[in-house]
C-alpha cells in the first residue's frame, strides 16, 4: 500500500513530515520539471478533468494537494467565485500565490496550510473538487478521501488526477524505462532532491489504479464513479459525485 513507500525511507518521521519537506525542497523547480517530464501534456489532462466539473457551474471550489496552484488556476476557466487550494507544503504555496498575484486573481484564489486528512472546513461546504498526483501522497488514502466527500455538497463533483503506469506491455515497458530510470536522473539533475524523483515512479507503482481505485472511492460514498486512462494510462482520471 502507498503508506509504505515514503521520500526519504526515514522510519523516524511520519510520511506526511518526509513528504512536506520534499515538496518544500523541491518547489522552486517542481512547474519546469512537471511540464518538461510530462513534456506539457499535464497541461491539457488538468483542462480535461476541470471540463467534466462544468455542468453543476461550481461557485465555491476546493483544490486539495494544490501545490503551486495549476489545478487552482485551470479551474477559474469554470468561472468561480471562490477557489481554496490546500496543501501541506508553504514552499509549494508560495509559488502559487506568487502565480495569483501576477495573474490578477487573488481575490479569487487563495491558498490554505493543512493536511487533506484533517481539513479546516464546514460539512457539504464545496461545490466541487479537485486533486491533481496529491492522493498518491496522503499518509492515510481513506481519510483524505473521507475529508473531501465531507466538505463537498451533496450533487457536488470531484475530479481527481493521478501518474500510473500503462496497461499495454510494450508502452509499459517503454514507459517503466522512462519513468524508473531516466525521470529520477534528470529530477535529480534539477532538483538537487536525490530521492524526490525515485519516490514518483516507486510511489505510482505502490498505489491502488483503476478499478481498484474506484472501489475505494466507492466504498467512502461517492456516487457514479468513472475512471479513465488518459495518454496511453500514463495518467488516470477519476471523476465522482457525491
Ligand atoms: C505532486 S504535487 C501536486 C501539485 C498540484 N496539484 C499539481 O497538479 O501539480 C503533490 C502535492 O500534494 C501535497 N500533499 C501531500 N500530502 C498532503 C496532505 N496530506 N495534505 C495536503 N497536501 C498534501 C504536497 O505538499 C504537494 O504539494
Amino acid at each position: 500500500m502507498n503508506q509504505t513507500v515514503t521520500p526519504y525511507n526515514d522510519s523516524q518521521r511520519s510520511k506526511k513530515e518526509q513528504v512536506e519537506e520534499m515538496f518544500d525542497n523541491i518547489a522552486y523547480r517542481y512547474d519546469f520539471l512537471n511540464h518538461l517530464l510530462s513534456l506539457g501534456i499535464d497541461i491539457t489532462w488538468r483542462k480535461k478533468a476541470i471540463k467534466s466539473l462544468q455542468s453543476i457551474q461550481p461557485k465555491r471550489i476546493l483544490d486539495v494537494a494544490s501545490g503551486t496552484g495549476d489545478f487552482a488556476m485551470e479551474a477559474l476557466s469554470l468561472k468561480p467565485e471562490t477557489i481554496v487550494g490546500f496543501d501541506l507544503s508553504e514552499g509549494m504555496m508560495q509559488y502559487g500565490r506568487a502565480k495569483a498575484t501576477k495573474m490578477g486573481v487573488s481575490n479569487i484564489v487563495e491558498f490554505v496550510k493543512g493536511d487533506s486528512e484533517q481539513m479546516p472546513f464546514a460539512d457539504n461546504s464545496f461545490d466541487a473538487i479537485t486533486v491533481g498526483f496529491g492522493v498518491r501522497n496522503f499518509e492515510n488514502l481513506e481519510a483524505g478521501l473521507r475529508e473531501m466527500h465531507r466538505v463537498l455538497r451533496h450533487g457536488g463533483k470531484v475530479a481527481i488526477l493521478e501518474a500510473s503506469m500503462p496497461r499495454n506491455t510494450i508502452i509499459r515497458a517503454l514507459y517503466s524505462l522512462y519513468f524508473g530510470k531516466i525521470v529520477p536522473l534528470i529530477g535529480k539533475m534539477f532538483s538537487k532532491d536525490a530521492r524526490a524523483y525515485s519516490y514518483l515512479p516507486e510511489s505510482v507503482k505502490a498505489f491502488p489504479e483503476g478499478l481498484e481505485f474506484v472501489r475505494i472511492l466507492e466504498n467512502i460514498g461517492f456516487r457514479n464513479v468513472e475512471y479513465a486512462p488518459l495518454t496511453f494510462g500514463a495518467c488516470a482520471f477519476y471523476r465522482m459525485e457525491k
